[in-house]
């Protein structure tokens, strides 16, 4: 009997490991533990061993039992292992390193993006994002623009013919027209009508003009707006940040310089220039890089908060040209051909 049982249990070794399908596995079953298999068989001989060799037996089985029963597991799982190759295809070891070289870098104006608003942040500015599709309020009325100036001109603007489908979420006034933001001038508007002073945020973002695209224009471009407001704000402050984040960016050899100009929403204003020697590519003196100024008492008004009490400083400038300086590109078109021969020396 144990002669019986040991070569059952090395038959079932030899067999179990070599089963590939269900059916195999299961007629093995039935043959092995099966009511009428060869277990069964053996267990039903008990009877007629004699009494005092029935304990030694009994456990003998039982012991078959249970190595019969792993190896039936075993053989199971191996099948349902094959079983999921067979429709995952060949196997994958999901912690070897990716197979693609190139894991992807990020865009050259997203890390200016992200570059200018770590700057800020450390000094307290707080990241804000504004709508691309804006109204004319937003975009020109609320910042002080006269009807007739020539950045409302559709010449120079994107305006949606029909405006209809917009609703009343960006609208401040019924018969108010829509249009591709021209700068991100329009954020300033936004954050002072939804908090209360003082006020310290960054705004970065895609803007949009009617430019014939060239190799320094694009009708789509991104700007980075700043807005600062607070008691006792001086032309010092403005020129001291600005002098601290392109120092910050491209080198403490970096110089900022006004041109006094004129914008309709900050009274003095100025054009920021830069002079940044040391960069590749910067042959000129001077670069203009964007603009600036103190905001106009009346824009102050027009959102409700007392220009006798706040203060404040604006700019913008545009992060194609920062990013051409700062890695030595001439000509802004590389930013959206999505050639990856030039996308990838950004990593
Ligand atoms: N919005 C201006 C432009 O698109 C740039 C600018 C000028 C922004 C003066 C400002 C500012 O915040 O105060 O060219």
């Amino acid at each position: 009997m144990q002669d019986l049982l040991s070569a059952l249990l090395s038959k079932a070794q030899q067999e179990l490991p070599q089963l590939n399908t269900r059916p195999e596995f299961e007629a093995a079953k039935a043959r092995y533990v099966g009511p009428n298999g060869e277990l069964t068989a053996l267990m039903k001989q008990m009877g007629s061993v004699p009494k005092e060799q029935r304990p030694v037996l009994g456990k003998a089985i039982n012991e078959i039992k249970v190595q019969l029963q792993s190896l039936l597991d075993g053989s199971l799982s191996r099948i349902d292992s094959l079983e999921l190759e067979k429709q995952l295809g060949p196997a994958i070891d999901p912690t070897l390193p990716s197979p693609d070289p190139f894991p992807g870098t990020r865009h050259p104006l997203t890390l200016v993006r992200e570059e200018m608003c770590r700057i800020l942040t450390r000094v307290g500015f707080t990241v804000v994002e504004g709508p691309e599709v804006e109204t004319e309020y937003y975009c020109f009325d609320a910042l002080n623009t006269p009807a007739d100036h020539p950045a409302r001109d559709a010449q120079d603007t994107f305006y949606f013919r029909d405006s209809a489908h917009f609703g009343n979420v960006l609208k401040k006034t019924a018969e108010e027209k829509y249009l591709l933001r021209t700068h991100t001038s329009s954020v300033q508007i936004r954050t002072m009508l939804s908090r209360q002073p003082p006020i310290r945020i960054v705004s970065p973002g895609r803007v949009y003009r009617r430019d014939t695209t060239d190799a320094t224009h694009s009708a789509n471009f991104h700007q980075l707006e700043c807005l600062y407001v607070d008691k006792n704000v001086t032309v010092r402050d403005l020129k001291a940040l600005l002098d601290y984040i392109f120092a910050s960016l491209l080198g403490k050899d970096t110089k900022t310089r006004f041109r006094p100009h004129y914008f309709g929403y900050t009274e003095p204003s100025f054009e920021v220039d830069l002079s940044a020697k040391h960069l590749a590519k910067v042959n000129k003196e001077w670069i203009e890089i964007g603009g600036c100024g103190m905001v106009d008492p009346t824009v102050f008004d027009g959102v409700g908060y007392d220009s006798k009490i706040w203060s404040g400083y604006a700019f913008g400038m545009g992060l194609e040209r920062l990013a051409m300086l700062l890695y030595g590109i001439d000509d802004i078109r590389y930013f959206y051909q999505n050639d990856l021969r030039f996308l990838r020396q950004f990593a």
